[in-house]
């Protein structure tokens, strides 16, 4: 028989210094799997002497079981510290600063809108909301513009296939307003309106702020101050204001209101095409007729209207020059928003 004790000396050697579990495993099965090296070795014993099998067989079974008992230890060890290392990989220092993530911010559409609506609130007004898909009625037939009427043209309208229409501004707020609210009464109305329309200055989405005030007495004087003291508070600066007749089915009269340009301050410049004046907003007093379709008794109650782009006043204020500008998303112009 071979030497027994340097065999196992030599695969004790052996599996202390196998460094992984596989290799370990290759040397399980050459010593003492089917047809490992001791294995052969306990064959060999039957060709002993009858005398001699017995511890012969002894003394391989204990070699046997030594290298087990290694192989079994070795391989705790081995895994242990395999562990240790998928720890020590993982291992997460959450002292470290963070990768710098950046902080989102408004968008200047939304910005402008939550200022406006600060304004408004402070001067006394709520905020109301509508649905972006109206009916005929709320959007025209309530607001003096029936089937027939020159100005349905003006209002561009994306029809529904259902009847319903895409409101082509914030006025059905007010007409749901009159009909909900007893005078007196001032809300304002800011939204989504849609228009059929699409170039350099005109988005078929866009933004409006309109206003409404009832209540006895109200003048058209009211309705000028009012968006006076409006506009320079927007603009934090003094300005002139002039309104220009003008005519809305919903208004009587009507007006078109100007402000002093903000970029040149009146002077005349590329924005204000040399005049000097920046054409901000519509208004106009309340027309019987709105009033007779909302239930309120037009001989004892008054009020003014005012309506104006969102996306104009944004572009004034933040010196933007192309509208599209504010529907890109483009993150080196909405980042200039981000704070303050
Ligand atoms: N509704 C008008 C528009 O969208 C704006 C407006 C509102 C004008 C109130 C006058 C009074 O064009």
């Amino acid at each position: 028989m071979t030497d027994l004790p340097a065999l196992t000396a030599q695969a004790l050697e052996q599996i202390g210094a196998s460094d992984s579990l596989p290799r370990l495993d290759e040397l399980r099965v050459h010593w003492l799997g089917k047809k490992g090296v001791l294995t052969e070795q306990l064959k060999m014993v039957g060709g002993l002497g009858a005398a001699e099998r017995p511890a012969a067989g002894a003394r391989i079974n204990a070699a046997k079981s030594e290298l087990q008992s290694a192989i079994d230890a070795r391989r705790a060890t081995l895994e242990q510290a395999a562990v240790a290392q998928q720890l020590a990989a993982g291992r997460i220092d959450v002292s470290l600063p963070g990768r710098g993530e950046v902080t989102g911010g408004l968008h200047p559409i939304t910005r402008l809108r939550l200022r406006i609506e600060e304004l408004f609130r402070n001067a006394g007004y709520e905020v109301a909301d509508g649905p972006e898909v109206e009916d005929e009625f709320h959007n025209f037939e309530a607001l003096n513009i029936p089937a027939d009427h020159p100005a349905r043209a003006m209002h561009d309208t994306f029809y529904l296939d259902n009847g319903m229409l895409l409101r082509t501004h914030t006025s059905p707020v007010q007409v749901r307003a009159m009909r909900e609210r007893k005078p007196p009464f001032a809300l304002i109305a800011p939204g989504r309106v849609y228009r059929c329309d699409s170039d350099v200055s005109h988005s078929p989405m866009f933004h409006q702020v309109e206003g409404l005030l009832i209540d006895t007495d109200v003048s058209f004087a009211n309705l000028k101050s009012v968006l006076h003291q409006f506009m320079e508070a927007l603009f934090e600066r003094s300005l002139a204001m002039r309104l220009r007749p003008s005519y809305f089915p919903f208004t009587e009269p009507s007006a078109e209101v100007d402000i002093s340009c903000v970029l040149c301050g009146g002077k005349g410049c590329r924005v204000c095409k040399q005049t000097g004046w920046l054409e901000v907003a519509g208004c106009g007093m309340v027309h019987p007729n709105v009033f007779r379709a909302c239930g309120i008794d037009a001989t004892r109650y008054s009020g003014f209207a005012f309506g104006f782009g969102i996306e104009r006043l944004a572009m004034l204020r933040y010196g933007v020059n192309d509208l599209r500008l504010f529907y890109e998303n483009d993150l080196r112009f909405l980042a200039q928003f981000a704070r303050g």
